[in-house]
């Protein structure tokens, strides 16, 4: 151990460490300066940039005591006098953050830069942002920050935004909604879940069994309870406008209390994009039942007419006498609470005036200053370093194991249940070592790698189905086949004048959500309290609550804001890891995962293998499509397309990895495999792809979507460049609607690939907050550029061969194209969610666009694993 002085935040800090701790780690673990995030712990990343000596340094490759007697500065150190610095309040004003969990690391490097240089070009910040990954797609808009940032600096003025408290450690005592006023939504969906099919009426349940709560209390504030977690995907907003719309006040003037099974109503989940066509309407009702009340209550008791009441600003007002109330007044001394009307009538979207505008992330200011506790910047007293022993590969079983060197170390307590077993100790270096000590021997057997996975999907498929009970279907619980047939697809296959077959596949990809798994865990007595980040907090809830065999009442989940998911965080596993370690040491635990334990031990969107055989008549057009999918999924398979003979089928496999959800789940694979498909059969008829789609699309809104890509972009007007080529694709997921057209250039003798511009329109009914819906457009298609051209899961006989972001390849700032979003915003239609149908058009338009480009039609996704396009 030596003793050294830190200089932070122009603070003296004596710290007594080892000497190899990183300044990463004493950072966090010694000096609860969690605004520094881990993210790769190999300097990979940028999620730890901190300066040093003015410098950017990641704070996880150097050490400690190496940087002792220097100037360091964190994220907390930039406000000042409870102000944001510019560059702070540039990211809020720009939302320029989703998660926010990759933020603290690129306000650091963008301060260096901007010291450096006061007035960078884009290119040039790009290229100062390099090193720092953001999942969420953010980087156009961190871009503009960064711009923003440094204008404000040249004119020596910015905004004043104020810098946000640090958040609550210990989990706030479930209210109990003694006084004031409450609404509740009657979600059928809660009932099943808390009572199964004997629900008593929801006005003789708990308020947090009935469903989403509106609540104001006696002071007059405004809280809403809903289930939802908040991955980035900002509901924080979207909840607080609908409720705001109904109750005529500001968005800003709503808290929304989410994620805490000890506090909110259940929910299933937060993917699907459901928040906004399910919770919506359940919120906005609650909200205007709530309206309701109130203006009853100022009717009686001015014993007036209702109809001569008006909502505004928080007050009831009554015009004819000019008197007023707020609804706290409305709210004192009162305990009344209503069950909103199923029906209860809304304010129809063509005359929102508070939904349908942009709202920024309610707690932007957290996230700038770090003063945000995602999961893994929780600590409790007495709390440990937990972490698990991993196996050489997948279904390994563990043979022996000599934990006598492990548990000879300081500090250090081993775990072992059967095949479990997992360390303690007090600082996360600790844990890694004991880990590291830890003798075992392992039994593995051969597994399928990467070559053989195409071969090995179809096959098991084609078992799996042979052994179907022809009987059974969905309804009995057998997942898949999907298998729709329209018109007599053999019959006119035969009779076709031209036909076409091909196969596309497409590889295992990982989540690598920035923030990796992490969680604490304290016991006391039989009540377990979880904070975890997760998409799923009750199904977290019900995994740790049926692993230890207890009541669900004695669990508590509470999932702080989480630095993301994409579908990859469903499940409990580290929610699980430290409990079990928590529970067998009786101390407080928290796991973090390390990025090659994200990278190998979370699931994975599915691989799949997809054949399509299609016809076209004389007269060219088409007659015929028969697809089926083997493995990565039913999503999007249906085609939009008006071709009288279908056969459309998904086959699932037997996964060599473990596999499940991502953004939109199939529908990527789906779409690069129809949208692909499709354009082959414009270019080999002559016809230009945008016409030929228009000629075989019915659907308004999808012919909408696609004509308004291509007009902004130029589709008809421009012609590509030598080596370059157009792309165009679209479809429709969750009812919503997307078409992008892409220009990329290919060089001719290397090969080389550089995505030039991107331009998607999208559609998702009456709009509830543009600039978040422009945000999940813009991440969509960066996430979606990743998928398309660079990402893939390499693995062979059980190992991952790449599980690091040197390895595992995803976007960055320099490999962004220029991005436009159109956004179609229809009042006339219910709104639907946003943040997953956007990725589907990209990776096909891209396809179609290097086609165009080389003449080569690429079928394997990734498309350019190494930057590069065979030609
Ligand atoms: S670069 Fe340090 S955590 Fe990734
Ligand atoms: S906002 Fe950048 S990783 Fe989420």
């Amino acid at each position: 151990m030596t003793r050294i002085t830190l200089s932070i935040n122009q603070l003296d800090r004596d710290v007594e460490i080892a000497a190899e701790r990183s300044l990463l780690s004493v950072l966090r673990e010694e000096l609860d300066l969690t605004g520094t995030k881990y993210g790769c712990g190999d300097g990979k990343c940028g999620a730890c940039t901190v300066l040093v000596d003015g410098n950017p340094v990641q704070a996880c490759s150097v050490a400690a005591a190496e940087v002792a007697g220097k100037r360091i500065t964190t994220v907390e150190g930039l406000a000042a006098a409870g102000r944001l610095d510019a560059v702070q309040a540039a990211f809020v004003a720009t939302s320029a953050l989703q998660c926010g969990y990759c933020t603290p690391g690129m306000i650091m490097t963008a301060t260096a830069l901007l010291a450096a240089n006061s007035d960078p070009s884009e290119a040039e910040i790009m290229h100062a942002l390099q090193d720092n990954i953001c999942r969420c797609g953010a980087q156009p808009r961190i871009v503009a920050a960064v711009r923003q940032a440094a204008k404000w600096l040249r004119d020596g003025a910015w905004p004043d935004y104020a810098a946000a408290p640090a958040g609550p450690v210990a989990p706030l005592s479930p209210d109990r909604f003694e006084d004031g006023l409450v609404v509740a939504y009657p979600d059928p969906d809660v009932a099943a879940a808390t009572f199964g099919d004997d629900a008593p009426p929801p006005d003789r349940r708990a308020l947090t069994q009935v469903g989403p709560l509106v609540h104001i209390a006696e002071d007059g504030a405004i809280r809403v309870y809903v289930g939802k977690a908040e991955v980035g995907q900002n509901m924080r907003a979207s909840v607080a406008q609908l409720v705001a719309e109904e109750l005529r006040v500001a968005p800003g003037q709503i808290e929304v209390i989410a994620a805490d099974t000890g506090r909110d109503p259940y929910d299933v989940g937060t993917f699907g994009s459901r928040t906004t066509p399910i919770t919506g309407p359940q919120v906005l009702r609650a909200g205007a039942a709530m309206r309701g009340l109130l203006v009853d209550l100022a009717a009686a008791g001015w014993a007036v007419d209702a109809a001569d009441l008006s909502v505004l600003d928080g007050q009831v007002v009554h015009a004819p006498s000019g008197r007023v109330v707020s609804f706290g007044e409305l709210a004192r001394d009162r305990q009344i609470t209503r069950i909103a009307d199923p029906d209860q009538p809304v304010t129809p979207p063509a005359e929102w005036t508070v939904a349908g505008r942009p709202v920024r992330k309610p707690n932007g200011a957290a996230f700038v200053t770090g003063s945000h506790r995602f999961a893994a910047d929780m600590a409790l007293p007495g709390m440990l370093a937990g972490k698990v022993l991993r196996p050489p590969a997948f279904r390994a079983t563990l043979e022996s194991l000599d934990a006598d060197a492990a548990g000879q170390l300081p500090g250090v307590t081993v775990v072992r249940e059967g095949n479990f077993v997992g360390v303690v100790a007090p600082d996360e270096l600790a844990a890694t070592r004991a880990i590291d000590a830890l003798r075992a021997r392992w039994q593995t057997e051969l597994q399928v790698s990467s070559p053989e996975l195409f071969d090995y999907l179809k096959t098991t498929a084609l078992e799996r189905e042979s052994l179907r009970d022809p009987e059974l279907t969905p309804a009995d619980g057998w997942r898949g086949p999907l298998f729709t047939v329209t018109g007599d697809p053999d019959k006119a296959m035969a009779g076709a004048a031209q036909q076409m077959a091909e196969t596309y596949t497409v590889d295992y990809i990982a989540h690598a959500p920035l923030e990796p798994r992490a969680a604490l865990a304290v016991w006391e007595g039989e009540l377990l309290t979880v904070w975890t980040g997760s998409q799923r907090p009750f199904g977290v809830q019900a995994e740790l609550a049926a692993f230890f065999g207890i009541d669900l009442a004695n669990v508590r989940v509470i999932v702080p804001e989480t630095g993301a998911g994409y579908g990859g965080k469903h499940a409990g596993d580290a929610a699980i890891e430290a409990a079990r370690l928590a529970r067998a040491v009786g101390r407080p635990v928290k796991i973090v995962w390390t990025r090659q334990e994200e990278f190998t031990w979370a699931y994975f969107r599915p691989a799949g293998l997809i054949e399509l055989a299609s016809a076209a008549d004389e007269a060219g057009n088409l007659s015929v499509l028969d697809m089926t999918n083997y493995n990565s999924g039913a999503a999007g398979i249906e085609s939009r397309y008006t071709i009288p003979n279908q056969r459309i089928t998904f086959l699932p496999a037997e996964p060599p990895l473990r596999q499940g959800a991502y953004r939109a789940l199939a529908t990527t694979a789906n779409h690069f495999a129809r949208e692909s498909h499709i354009d082959g059969w414009a270019h080999r008829l002559g016809e230009d792809p945008l016409a030929f789609r228009l000629r075989h699309i019915d659907d308004e809104r999808l012919r909408a979507v696609f004509v308004a890509a291509a007009v902004t972009f130029g589709w008809e007007s421009r012609t590509p460049a030598a080596h370059h080529g157009f792309g165009i694709a679209g479809g429709t997921d969750k009812g919503s609607y997307v078409a992008a057209c892409v220009e990329v250039a290919v060089d001719p003798d290397s090969g080389a690939l550089t995505v030039l511009h991107v331009v998607e329109a999208f559609e998702c009914g009456a709009i509830i907050n543009p600039d978040n819906v422009q945000a999940q457009v813009e991440g969509a298609i960066i996430q979606g550029l990743g998928g398309a051209l660079f990402e893939r899961v390499e693995f062979a006989n059980g190992r991952i061969l790449n599980p690091g972001f040197d390895g595992y390849r995803v976007p960055r700032f320099l490999d962004l194209p220029r991005i436009e979003t159109v956004l179609l915003d229809r009042r006339d239609l219910p709104s639907v969610g946003a943040g997953e149908t956007p990725i589907a058009a990209i990776a096909p338009a891209l396809a179609n666009a290097i086609f165009h480009a080389t003449g080569r039609r690429l079928r394997a996704m990734p498309l350019a694993p190494d930057g590069r396009v065979s030609i």
